[in-house]
């Protein structure tokens, strides 16, 4: 029987990560998270096919070709997270679990950032815990998709 497997998605400009305000995002890479999650859910038993892109019309069709081909979504939508009301209806049309993944902790920054407009279509959020999220949130996954 072939494994399950969960999308991981980013958002804008996390693919500058390593470089980008580390004292907030921290050194590690897009690639240094994406392995440390990819090991973490082959631990597990499920594959994760990783794309990070830049424009929110990438991401919406990655979201809707998940409703054909993954079991779940973890996705970390950058900034898009306090306003693409686009992303969140992607999400809404998608069964199965969503796990929303920040490496900051929004709630805690800008007024801006405190609100995400992908929350209320997720099963559930994951921020505040830098790399280790990554983990956490594969962690999550796993129970949701027993
Ligand atoms: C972020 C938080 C967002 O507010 C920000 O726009 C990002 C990264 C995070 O992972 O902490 O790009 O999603």
């Amino acid at each position: 029987m072939s494994r399950p497997t969960v999308l991981l998605l980013h958002g804008p400009n996390l693919n500058l990560l390593g470089s980008r305000e580390p004292d907030v995002y921290g050194t590690a890479t897009l690639d240094d998270h994406v392995a440390t999650a990819t090991a973490a859910a082959d631990a597990h038993g499920f594959d994760l096919v990783a794309l990070q892109s830049n424009h929110e019309g990438v991401l919406i069709d990655a979201i809707h070709e998940a409703r054909r081909d993954h079991s779940g979504i973890i996705v970390n939508p950058g900034a898009f997270t306090h306003s693409s009301w686009a992303i969140h209806d992607a999400l809404a049309a998608f069964d199965g679990p969503v796990v929303e993944l920040h490496l900051s902790n929004p709630d805690a920054r800008e007024p801006w950032r405190r609100t995400s407009v992908v929350s209320p279509v997720a099963t559930g959020s994951i921020a505040g815990f830098g790399g280790h999220g990554y983990r956490l949130a594969v962690d999550a996954m796993a129970a949701l998709l027993a």
